[in-house]
Order: structure tokens, then sequence, then C-alpha cells
């Protein structure tokens, strides 16, 4: 694939051969004192007109992992506020050079936009647009949901049963989960109030249920959403208290799951709205490995998008190096 636009992008063979990239490149992305050199000469912007955290830093530290050039431009404190587009903000950038422009937006479709009407001559990632998507996000989800649940390189996640909760409306991360998830294999159940579960979501390939309790029982895997609030319009939302009461994730409900499964959430997070302190800092809560994860993920795509031509995967870490 020349893009990363949606997780539905992703065939299976795909999705499995970025997972087993981020395998061999994690001990890079957790040890940022050894770089490859995989990507040197090669410019990467990260092209940021929502706020991040996450996904910017670890692109930009996946980007500098390889030895690529990064440029990060965020749409505070630039010429967008004086009422520059998206073209001609694209085009000034590919002016100066982009080997991969990954960007968020937002607006849903942005990415699709830069990519078809070619502004940029680099790689687009869709690094999360409005309430689209966030691929990478669901790699990341996936990889470490391998990590914990499956323990082998080259498998899929057949079988394993994920439970998504809470705003799911207002979510790309949802989105993107429920097609990569479903390409791996798992059944995926998103749970919600029925006023946070978007029109059209029956032909999402998931169950959906307004139980969570029921739907904790032979979960593998939990992930909360974070409540969008600024995306929030007060009349279709349940009282703060009423929805954690219903919909959030404490010490009880965590107690239903599983032994062996596993707490995540994408970050950032309402601590005390969808997931109580106690669980978020819980020993089954993956949420900080899904960071660090994250940064192996996308070294991950910006290699095999940029530097991998097929085959040289399999290089072992020190054959990358
Ligand atoms: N999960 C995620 O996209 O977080 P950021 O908004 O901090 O990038």
């Amino acid at each position: 694939i020349k893009n990363l636009l949606s997780a539905g992008d992703l065939d299976r063979t795909d999705a499995i051969r970025i997972l087993d990239t981020a395998e061999e490149l994690l001990g890079v992305a957790s040890r940022p004192i050894k770089k490859l050199p995989t990507l040197r000469g090669r410019t990467v912007v990260n092209l940021f007109f929502e706020d991040s955290t996450r996904t910017r830093i670890s692109f930009e530290a996946a980007a500098k992992r390889l030895s690529a050039d990064v440029i990060n431009f965020s749409a505070k404190g630039s010429s967008v506020s004086k009422g520059e587009s998206l073209k001609d903000t694209a085009l000034t950038l590919q002016a100066m050079g982009a080997d991969a422009v990954i960007i968020r937006h937002h607006s849903s479709g942005a990415p699709h936009r830069l990519a078809q009407a070619r502004w940029t001559k680099g790689a687009v990632i869709n690094a999360g647009d409005g309430t689209h998507e966030h691929p990478t996000q669901a790699l990341l989800d996936a990889f470490t949901m391998r990590r914990h649940l499956v323990g082998s390189t080259g498998s899929d996640l057949a079988g394993k049963k994920i439970t998504i909760v809470g705003d799911v409306l207002h979510s790309r991360v949802a989105r993107s989960n429920a097609l990569l998830l479903h390409t791996l294999g798992a059944h995926v159940t998103l749970v919600a109030p029925p006023t946070l579960l978007p029109v059209g979501v029956d032909h999402w390939p998931v169950e959906t249920s307004y139980d969570l309790d029921a739907s904790l029982e032979d979960a593998d895997a939990v992930m909360m959403l974070r409540v969008q609030a600024e995306r929030m319009n007060a009349s279709y939302f349940p009282s703060a208290r009423e929805y954690s009461r219903r919909y959030g994730l404490d010490t009880a409900r965590l107690n239903r799951l599983p032994d062996h499964a596993i707490v995540m959430h994408p970050g950032p997070m309402n601590r005390g709205m969808e997931i109580t302190a106690d669980v978020a800092d819980h020993v089954r809560s993956v949420i900080v490995e899904q960071v660090t994860n994250g940064v192996a993920v996308r070294m991950a795509v910006l290699y095999l998008l940029l530097g991998g031509a097929a085959g040289e995967t399999e290089a072992s870490e020190e054959g990358l190096s």
C-alpha cells in the first residue's frame, strides 16, 4: 500500500506484516539509545490540525529512531489562523520536500482528500480524521492484544472477544478497531448508551449491546473509550454520574472479567468518568504499554511505506541496523 488512510484498507496479510515488523522493531522503539539508519535522508512531516500528545510525539519518535528528518507542523501558531487552506498548507510543505505526511485533521476525510488530490507526493498516513478513523491506533491496539492474548508473531486474533465501551458515536478509534479486529478474526462487541452509537452501526462488523456487565463475562480485552465532551451535545449525553454508573469501568466490574483479560484505553483518559483511577493504574491495565507499542507500530508503518521493500522485513533487529 502507498498510503494508510483507513484500517479497512489493510487485508490480513498487510496487517500481520505490520504487526510482525513492529515486533522486530519493539526493542529499538523502547530503547531509544539505538537508532536504525533505514530512513536516513527521508523527510517526514507531522501535519497536525488538531491537538495530540501520544500520536504526534510517537510518530516523531518513530521517524527519528529510523533516522528520518522530521518537520512538525501545528495549526496553532501557523498561517492557518490567517485562513490558509489545507491545500496551500500541504503544497507549501511539499515544496520543502516530504516523503511522508502524517495528518490529523478535525474534518473526516481530510487525509483522503490530501492523497487523492495529490497535494503531496509523499505517502499519506491518517493520524485521526474527525470522528472517522485512526488506523495506527487500531494497529497498536491489535499489536498489544496479540502480545497479551496470543503471544506469537505471524498470528491473528481469531476467536478473541473484544469489548469496546463508551462514546462510539464520536470515536475514530472504535471504527478503526472494529474494521481491523474483524480482519484479524476477532469478535467485537460495542457497548454504549443508545444515543452514543452512530447511525449505520448495523453495517459495522460488530455486535452491539447496552449492557456492560453482560459483555464483560467472557471478554479477552475491554477497551474503554474517552467521552469526547468537546464533540458532545448535552441533549444526548446522560449526566456524568449516570454515565459512570452504567458505562464506567470500576474495580467491581474489573473483577467480572476473566483472569487473563486486559484493560485498554487509547488515551487521553477522563479518570473518574469512563474509568476509575484504580482500574487505570491496575496491574491488568496495559494503557501505558499501548503507548510504547505505538512507537514500534508507527516505526513499522513508516518503514514499510517508505523504506521497506517486500522481503526486507525478516531481518532481525541487528540485521535492520
Ligand atoms: N490516542 C490518541 O490518539 O491520543 P492523542 O490524541 O494524544 O494523540
